[in-house]
């Protein structure tokens, strides 16, 4: 093992997995980098944290997670610049995430300053992993999960904090067909909604299946109360063009604080765009696709991106949203985002964060 300054452990690969792996033909999440990030929590404070090669884990059946889902994660991206610098997008944002997610699900934020040098060690060791071509960028996931060998119900006492990274290409590579959801719910007032941990997901399995089957992408998801006003889509937060107005849910502690989504709205304020943060009822998303008042829709998300959304089934009816053109107010918005995130334009915002 080499201490380096920052006190990680560093152990290399022998003999690295990529000249062997196609990044040309990548299929999401399929594909892992050489190394993994790994920081335990024991007797009430984080032990020393190391880098090793990406490999199995050796886990107790009576592990805690594997029973209750005391589970959280974030996702991001790092991406090479045209200087050949490879940068991270708002880590902080998704350190901030992670750390409300914690305490919603009774686990210890990990620190902030241990997070983010881990992140920026392990981006540089396998950023030669980084695909080429326009779409390219490295998918970071860190997870924390519930590491007690015990099945009682309680919070666990020791937990695994990970990172591990995914070369990837495009989540989605059409436009979404997305299911309005009138039965089920992914989320509800007082749930965990808001935060991302893994039983959310696990939970709109189900449900998302029922509409794969029938030919949809995604489903779109209503409040738990009443279906009456939609919250997301699939695993991204939703955007319409209502009126003009660029619209989105607006958080109300059921639907998850994208940093996609606030990066949007960030951009389209900025250009003078008309956006709004407010309930939008499935009725006015239904009648306005008939009548012509909305005139786009999109999910948007670390993973898609902006995944613009071409139909919406309603009550076994397909209502068909016009194509989004390359010189749409929304494309136009995803091109600044990309433009910053690959240093093509100047960031104004500290979004950008070097791993140098
Ligand atoms: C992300 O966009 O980072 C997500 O969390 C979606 C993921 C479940 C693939």
């Amino acid at each position: 093992m080499i201490r380096t300054a920052s006190a990680i452990d560093i152990q290399r690969v022998k003999r690295s997995r990529l000249p062997e792996t196609d990044l040309e033909h990548l299929k999401f999440g399929r594909v892992f980098t050489d190394h993994m990030f790994v920081m335990d929590y024991a007797d009430g404070a984080w032990q020393q944290p190391k880098i090793m090669p990406y490999g199995d884990l050796e886990l107790s059946p009576a592990t805690l997670v594997l029973h209750y889902a005391q589970t959280i994660f974030e996702g991001m991206k790092a991406y090479r610049d045209d200087q050949g610098r490879v940068n991270l997008f708002r880590p902080q944002a998704n350190i901030a995430r992670m750390a409300r997610s914690a305490v919603r699900m009774c686990m210890p934020p990990v620190p902030e300053d241990t997070f983010l040098e881990g992140l920026k060690e392990l981006v540089r060791m396998d950023a030669a992993w980084i695909p080429q071509g326009a779409d390219a960028a490295l998918y970071i996931r860190p997870f924390l999960f519930a590491s007690d060998e015990y099945i009682g119900v309680k919070p666990s006492e020791g937990y695994r904090f990970m990172i591990f990274i995914c070369p990837v290409r495009g989540y989605y590579q059409e436009p979404l067909r997305v299911k309005l959801e009138l039965e089920y719910s992914r989320a509800f007032p007082g749930g965990t909604g808001e935060v991302k941990c893994g039983g959310n997901y696990a939970g709109g399995l189900y449900p998302s299946k029922m509409g794969q089957d029938i030919g949809y992408h995604q489903n779109l998801w209503t409040d738990a109360m009443e279906h009456k006003y939609i919250e997301e889509s699939g695993t991204m937060n939703v955007f319409f063009i209502i009126d003009g107005v660029l619209t989105t849910p607006s958080l109300d502690g059921t639907i998850l604080a994208g940093i996609t989504r606030d990066s949007i709205l960030t951009l389209a304020r900025e250009k003078g765009l008309k956006t709004a943060e407010r309930k939008i009822t499935v009725d006015e998303v239904v009648t306005g696709i008939r009548n012509g008042r909305v005139s786009a829709a999109f999910g948007a998300g670390t993973a898609a991106t902006i995944a613009p959304i071409k139909v919406v089934g309603y009550k076994g009816e397909d209502l068909q949203l016009p194509d989004l053109g390359a010189d749409s107010e929304v494309n136009l918005i995803g091109k600044m985002l990309d433009d910053i995130r690959r240093g093509h334009k100047p960031d104004t915002h500290g979004w950008v964060v070097g791993t140098e």
